[in-house]
């Protein structure tokens, strides 16, 4: 069995992702000249667009990682979710960019938000490299988003479902069973 044999359609192809992740990159490029970012990357999903993006970005730059956990099952519902692995370095006065593959709710990523804010970085943005507004519960306000798409069940590219599919190079909607 192939995991591409329950993908019913490609969204977006590996081709198209690689033409949008990279204008993402000179944008960011362009936006964090001289200012020696660091790109933050949310965990597990963010891990493919993060390594991609990063060899778009000519300028000096730092990664670092961050994985986030929910309590139950229900963080969907609930938002009560935690750090489970936390940045390495300090980003005091440095300018942040929060890497994530997609964003539903929102809350990840206001929970991550407000976390990070209290280590007073010189900035914090948010690029994610796909959005589903359909979804959004809390207000998230996002700087770079890659695509726009509507609510429905994706995976590949980082995004997974039950930790599978994650390494397909494309995005594509899995057969709801
Ligand atoms: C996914 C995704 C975001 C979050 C978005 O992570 O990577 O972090 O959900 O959802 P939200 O906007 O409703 O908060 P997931 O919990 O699936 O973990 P993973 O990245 O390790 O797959």
């Amino acid at each position: 069995m192939s995991l591409t044999d329950n993908i019913i359609e490609v969204l977006l192809s590996a081709e198209v992702i690689r033409a949008r992740v990279a204008e993402l990159g000179a944008q960011i490029s362009h936006d964090y000249n001289g200012k020696n970012p660091i790109l933050a990357c949310v965990l597990k999903g963010g891990l493919t667009f993060l390594a991609d993006l990063s060899r778009t970005i000519p300028i000096p730059h730092e990664i670092d990682f961050l994985a986030i956990g929910s309590y139950g099952p229900k963080m969907a519902k609930t938002g009560v979710v935690r750090i489970m692995m936390d940045l390495e370095g300090s980003i005091e006065d440095r300018h942040v960019l929060l890497v994530e593959d997609i964003v539903n709710t929102g809350r990840t990523l206001a929970y991550i938000v407000e976390n990070l804010q209290t280590r007073r970085p010189a900035s914090l943005r948010i690029c994610t490299l796909l959005d589903k507004p359909d979804r959004h519960a809390v207000p998230i306000p996002l700087d770079y988003v890659g695509f726009t798409i509507p609510d429905r069940f994706v995976v590949g590219y980082g995004l997974d479902f039950r930790e599978k599919y994650r390494n397909l190079p494309f995005v594509g909607v899995l057969r709801e069973t």
